[in-house]
């Protein structure tokens, strides 16, 4: 009888460590992580904090005594868990904080996740010497023709650190392509109710080429009869903040017009047709709600002189 039992433990102590040997191989081999486990647990750790729906624990923002991190409330919320309401807050319903889209990334958390070695594209280039991945290039014409809302075919993309830095850059770009023409600055407006960045950016570089001129009606007649001034038109199509389909005002040899296309996708207008204009401008805060990561995109039928380093030939 004990040695039924010696030579049944033995056998079962064979095939328990049988089964580790053939686990371990298997998982060793192919699936176990190594740099990246340590990170990976502390981001799952850190999205774990309860912050009563309303905030956020991240690893890089606000840290406790301990030096742990602890949830940053939204607007209107406050306490060590974000539960408590303040009283007569005012909430903020003008600026377009994409956070609604919050809970759809949540949902989606295994499909969403990202991981990033440190030492993740050092280089200023890309293998084919240029500044702009191709690969995120490529995306972003394929989703324009799966939304239907952009033509890309045979037409330029480049990227900027979001999109009000694009922009700006197609104001500048503009104005230089503008300038030979004319001694006195281009004339920058733009349709009211606009959004106020145009205006504050134009006045905060200060800069001798162009100008803020306000309402792009006002300058209609005159700007058609007054061909020696430039002008650049920033059309918001759909507008921001009445959401309407704007066309340009003002046209003429002597006319830019940059599209904002911030707000041209299918979650927050209908799409009659994919948008050819020749200066589109468009950002990920809006498509995917992702505005802390600071990108937005142009897309140009032709290549402006500011930005040839930066074009890539079109595919
Ligand atoms: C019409 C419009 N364009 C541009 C932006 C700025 O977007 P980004 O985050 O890409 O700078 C906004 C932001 O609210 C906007 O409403």
């Amino acid at each position: 009888m004990v040695k039924t039992v010696y030579v049944a433990s033995l056998v079962s102590s064979i095939v328990v460590n049988l089964l580790f040997m053939i686990i371990n191989i298997y998982v060793g081999g192919e699936w176990s992580l190594s740099w990246s486990s340590k990170a990976a647990a502390e981001a799952e750790a850190v999205a774990d904090i309860a912050c009563s729906g309303h905030g956020r624990a991240y690893l890089d923002g606000l840290v406790g005594d301990e030096n742990e991190p602890v949830c940053e409330c939204n607007t209107c919320y406050t306490g060590p868990n974000c539960s408590h309401f303040i009283p007569h807050c005012t909430a903020d319903a003008d600026s377009g904080d994409p956070l609604f889209l919050e809970p759809f990334w949540m949902q989606h958390s295994t499909s969403s996740a990202l991981v990033v070695s440190g030492w993740h594209r050092m280089s200023y280039n890309f293998h084919d010497n240029t500044l702009i991945s191709q690969h995120l290039e490529s995306l972003i014409r394929k989703l324009h023709a799966f939304v239907g809302n952009a033509v890309t075919q045979d037409r330029y993309i480049v990227f900027g650190a979001g999109s009000t830095q694009v922009l700006s850059a197609a104001a500048y770009a503009l104005s230089l392509a503008n300038s030979s023409s004319s001694h006195s600055p281009t004339r920058v407006v733009a349709s009211v109710p606009y959004y106020a960045l145009y205006k504050q950016q134009v006045e905060y570089f200060n800069s001798e080429k162009f100008k803020y001129e306000g309402d792009a009606h006002t300058w209609r007649n005159r700007s058609e009869s007054d061909a020696s001034t430039n002008v650049i038109e920033f059309v918001t199509s759909p507008n921001n903040p009445d959401g309407l389909l704007n066309k340009a005002v003002l046209h003429g040899p002597n006319v830019k017009t940059i599209y904002d296309r911030a707000y041209y996708w299918p979650h927050f207008t209908p799409i009659p047709a994919p948008a050819d204009e020749d200066l589109m401008v468009f950002t990920l805060s809006k498509l995917t709600g992702h505005a802390g990561s600071r990108f937005g995109w142009a897309r140009m039928k032709l290549c402006l002189t500011k930005w040839y380093y930066t074009c890539k030939s079109i595919p």
